[in-house]
């Protein structure tokens, strides 16, 4: 499966589904009952798959409870994968816990040895579709930047930087109901959309953060890794649409960006800054 809309076609969202490779889980949303398996899958991870997770290393019994608890009543929702035949053996977990109305931050944790097959997929498209229904506008993670596994997962989203963040760490968003994530609403006349590679702010870029505008920074297409510009492939984009102000960052030269700057220049003239 690659695209957002195949795993969307054959989603489980509660009930067996079979891997990649013949194995079979059973996914099923969890409640607090669920807080020590998930704990005990935390406290499962390799070290590499606990940075990714939890940006630090391995966790101790104590602190996987406190980040496994499950509390639906606060508006999150975590959906696991258990294995038919092991009672008490989680194998994987995602869940979103609201940032506020709008948002809500996602995480993802699949055992080491269920990585690859699938499942990470699976469960992102069920967590963003969870999130669309229960009314989130978008859906935030924080991915270390090695994680090539996550960041290959959110690609075909249309993922835009929402925030600075350390250098070694990505705050991404993703719209919860398809299509490239908005602004929040409440920003408007300070909502500027840069369109800029690279992980981290531009100068020009950080001093408007400092000035109080709402900034969400978007990668542009590169339709080698399956990341195509909506505006041009469609005529639509959210982000582009909703900005008060538009940087174009992008490098002219580059034959999947040349279109994308054309659009822009014909759409909203008035718009272009930088
Ligand atoms: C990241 C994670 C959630 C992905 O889940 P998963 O079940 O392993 O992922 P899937 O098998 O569904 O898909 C992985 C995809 O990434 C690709 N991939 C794997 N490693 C990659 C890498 N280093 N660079 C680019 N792509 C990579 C795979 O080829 C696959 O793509 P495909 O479906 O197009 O073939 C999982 O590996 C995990 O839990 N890791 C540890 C915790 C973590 O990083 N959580 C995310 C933080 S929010």
């Amino acid at each position: 499966m690659t695209s957002v809309d195949e795993v969307r076609a054959a989603r489980a969202r509660a009930g067996p589904v079979r891997l990649r490779g013949g194995r079979t889980v059973v996914l099923r949303w969890a409640g607090p009952e669920d807080t020590q398996a998930i704990a005990r899958l935390f406290t499962g991870l390799s070290q590499e798959s606990s940075r990714s997770r939890f940006h630090g290393g391995l966790i101790s019994p104590a602190v996987a409870s406190r980040l496994a608890r499950v509390d639906p009543s606060t508006g999150m929702a975590c959906l696991v994968a258990a294995v038919p035949g092991e009672p008490g053996r989680l194998v994987a977990e995602g869940r979103y816990v609201p940032v506020d109305g709008e948002v809500a931050e996602l995480g993802i944790t699949i055992l080491d040895e269920y990585q690859g097959a699938g499942l990470g997929r699976i469960l992102l498209a069920e967590l963003a579709e969870g999130a669309g229904r229960a009314g989130y506008a978008r859906l935030r993670a924080l991915v270390n930047l090695g994680n090539g596994a996550m960041l290959h997962l959110l690609e075909p989203y249309g993922w835009v930087r929402a925030e600075e963040t350390d250098f070694s760490v990505a705050c991404l968003e993703i719209s919860a109901s398809g299509g490239m994530p908005g602004f929040p609403a409440g920003s408007a006349g300070r909502r500027v959309l840069v369109e800029q590679r690279g992980w981290h702010d531009a100068r020009a870029v950080a001093a408007l953060r400092q000035a109080g505008y709402e900034v969400r920074v978007c990668a542009g297409p590169r339709l080698r890794t399956g990341r195509p510009c909506p505006l041009v492939a469609s005529g639509r984009c959210r982000l582009a649409e909703e900005a008060d102000l538009i940087a174009p960052m992008l490098p002219a030269e580059d034959p999947d960006c040349a279109p994308v700057l054309a659009a822009h220049r014909r759409r909203w003239p008035d718009r272009l800054i930088g």
